[in-house]
């Protein structure tokens, strides 16, 4: 027997308030949590969804390092982008708080502190990297050197974003401080770690015996860190920007952003309500953590350890992560502006907040990563919204208006027919509640479209535009039955698309009904006027996706030449002018090209360099073919001492220039030249 709870704690993972939101971030957290609250709101239950922003952290640091302001600078811009756009969209949090206020200063600083007085965290002194110039411990994201696994000379010091791999800053060839580029030295500090391993047992017991439903992503990532074996981990870092740790000697040292962030589930809660214990320390109460994938561990083994050891909070009931999203066949990266930005749509699609909705919970990574690309959005718009939801809804009332001036006709005797799609629609309920209640929620939204699906079917069938010249009594109760199915088209997609539910309640004239109404066939009464019909959803023509696409082209063209950029050598040390006069190069002309037998790479090329003719072995047949370069006028290193290849003396060298692709191009004078014309 499931357990029975009173109330619910809904939390969505708080975003870092140094960038805006995407729609990975909406797909794998924010859209699935909002869909969850509404849905117990709409039930009647006691529910309340915290959310806000996370403002601790190094990158948060680095950036306003980069822009020149202050960390409170950057929170403070993308903490009120983020919290406006979440709004646009839709999102019913009862409170957007951030980590930057009073009380979660005040309640993660209690929290520590607790454990602290407890004894429940060890010390340990460890050596870490150190700016002596700048006179500060180095995060590992400010320690920049040359990843050992790929070469990316720009690695950090806990990962390379070119090859993906985790790293730690002792593993970086070449390290140096991306605060003042000198190198850092190593040197002792103290920290206070969470002994996660003592939490080893009773996590094992109450994940791995105790919550077997989790989603199979969760329980599974969550198992393999247990059977890995888990260590002590830090809670504290050297920084000026966080919650300083409230003990004494602990001057210039702040909480680590994962121990503080959680715990602003609780200050949130705080924020919003007097009666914030009852959601916290009650075992009636359901908590549920809403997340990404890369939460898992701070969220089923960090969080929950740090909730034991407190021993005052309940644990979370379920985490139902998602995966990742992908956009357009390519991961979402926030620095390589790969992504589609929740307020840039909003502002580019004005009225369409449902259509992403929609298209992300319909295309959502629940069970595998998944990919957004914008023929799909036209096409779920086009075909599933306009086509089927849209056109239904649409038809009903317009019918309604035409034939009864607005007013619901009564409904007579039903048929078969009409019986056999009554109860088809009274069934949506059961299983939409159970996809719910259990996160599957792309199901749960073919549940709720097949609502309009079976009202669309039943118009068609019933032809009430055909019947109306026969038999228009019948056609009252065709219609009746039509506008009740609408009606309750907009109680199950409430969850999923609050604008258009609201449209449609505000065309049937009608207030909201509760979620148990669904399936009820006298939603609304007959002689009930209702409103002017108007559409629901448009069609998206090309040119509009054409402009995202070409949008999405010019990001990667942009990335494309930065990483161009990226790879060029840098410079060689200094020589002085005589050093460059002894290089003789000479304008010339290849009068022959033939490649040299048994080789791959080798040409051999006859060369009139104005002093001479004479052949130079060039290592480039794999990037020119002899006819490409007789006739060709190019610059030759003359008096590069002579050597043999493959037993055929070569006397100089061709000057080329090597892109960052790696492929070859001449040099050449810019206009024909005579040859031994000197270069200098
Ligand atoms: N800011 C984190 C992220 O975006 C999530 C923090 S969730 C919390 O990955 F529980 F720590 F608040
Ligand atoms: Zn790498």
């Amino acid at each position: 027997m499931a357990k029975e709870f009173k109330r619910y704690l809904v939390t969505s993972a708080l975003p870092y308030a140094n960038g805006p939101v995407h729609i990975g971030h909406l797909a794998g957290v924010y859209i699935p949590s909002d869909i969850y609250t509404r849905y117990l709101r709409l039930k009647g239950c006691d529910v309340v969804s915290v959310c806000g922003s996370d403002e601790h952290g190094v990158p948060i640091t680095i950036k306003a390092r980069k822009e020149g302001v202050t960390p409170q600078q950057i929170v403070d811009r993308y903490h009120a982008l983020i919290k406006k756009s979440f709004e646009g969209l839709g999102m019913s949090f009862d409170i957007y708080s951030r980590t930057s206020s009073e009380t979660h200063a005040e309640t993660a600083s209690a929290f520590f502190r607790k454990l602290y007085d407890e004894g429940k965290f060890i010390e340990k002194t460890s050596m870490q990297y150190y700016d002596e110039e700048a006179q500060t411990f180095l995060a590992d994201r400010y320690i920049v050197g040359t990843c050992p696994k790929c070469g990316n000379d720009r690695a950090y010091g806990d990962q390379c974003e070119k090859c993906g791999s985790t790293l730690s800053p002792d593993e970086l060839i070449d390290p140096h401080s991306a605060v003042s580029g000198s190198v850092p030295v190593k040197r002792e500090t103290k920290h206070w770690y969470l002994p996660l391993d003592r939490y080893e047992e009773f996590l094992r017991e109450w994940i791995l015996e105790g919550h077997k439903e989790w989603k199979t992503n969760v329980y599974g990532q969550c198992k393999s860190w247990l059977d890995g074996g888990l260590q002590p981990r830090a809670v504290s870092r050297d920084l000026d920007w966080g919650i300083p740790v409230p003990v004494e000697g602990a001057e210039g040292k702040v909480l680590y952003v994962w121990f503080d962030a959680p715990i602003g589930y609780i200050s949130a809660t705080k924020d919003l309500t007097s009666e914030w214990e009852k959601y916290w320390k009650s075992e009636d109460t359901k908590m549920v953590h809403f997340i990404g994938k890369d939460n898992i561990v701070f969220h089923c083994i960090v969080f929950p350890s740090m909730l034991k050891a407190h021993g005052d909070y309940i644990l979370p009931e379920n985490v139902p992560a998602n995966e990742f999203l992908n956009l357009e066949g390519d991961k979402i990266s926030t620095s390589r502006n790969w992504a589609v930005w929740l307020h840039e749509y909003l502002e580019e699609f004005p009225g369409k907040e449902d259509v992403l909705r929609y298209v992300l919970c319909a295309n959502a990574p629940e069970t595998k990563d998944n990919d957004f690309t914008w023929k799909d959005f036209q096409a779920r718009n086009n075909n599933e919204l306009v086509a089927v939801l849209g056109n239904f809804v649409n038809r009903a009332l317009v019918l309604t208006q035409k034939y009864y001036g607005g007013k619901v006709p009564a409904c007579g005797e039903l048929n078969d027919y009409d019986r056999q799609t009554v109860s088809e629609v009274a069934a949506v309920k059961a299983s939409l509640e159970a996809n719910i209640e259990n996160y599957r929620f792309r199901e749960a939204l073919k549940d709720a479209m097949n609502i309009s699906r079976i009202g669309n079917k039943y118009l068609a069938d019933t032809e009430p535009w055909k019947v109306i010249k026969t038999d228009p009594k019948r056609v009252e109760t065709i219609l009746n039955i039509a506008l009740q199915i609408t009606a309750n088209t907009a109680i199950a997609i409430e969850p999923f698309m609050p604008f258009s539910a609201a449209k449609i309640l505000g065309m049937l004239a009608a207030e909201k009904f509760s979620w148990e109404r669904l399936g009820a066939m006298d939603l609304i009464p007959a002689g009930h006027a209702i409103g002017e019909p108007a559409l629901l959803f448009e069609k998206i023509e090309d040119d509009v996706i054409q402009r995202q696409l070409d949008k999405l082209a010019a990001t990667k063209a942009a990335n494309e030449a930065a990483e161009m950029n990226q790879s060029v050598e840098p410079q060689k040390d200094t020589i002085q002018f005589d050093d460059f006069q002894k290089m003789d190069i000479r304008v010339s002309t290849i009068l022959e090209a033939e490649k040299v037998a048994k080789t791959k790479k080798l040409l051999k090329l006859t060369v009139d360099t104005g002093i001479d003719k004479r052949v130079i072995v060039s290592g480039i047949a794999e990037h020119f073919t002899p006819e490409e370069l007789v006739g060709k006028q190019v610059l030759v290193l003359v008096n590069l001492a002579p050597r043999e290849l493959k037993g055929i003396l070569s006397n100089g060298m061709i000057l080329m220039a090597e892109d960052a692709s790696g492929k070859l191009r001449l040099l050449q004078p810019g206009e024909t030249t005579n040859n031994g014309a000197v270069v200098g």
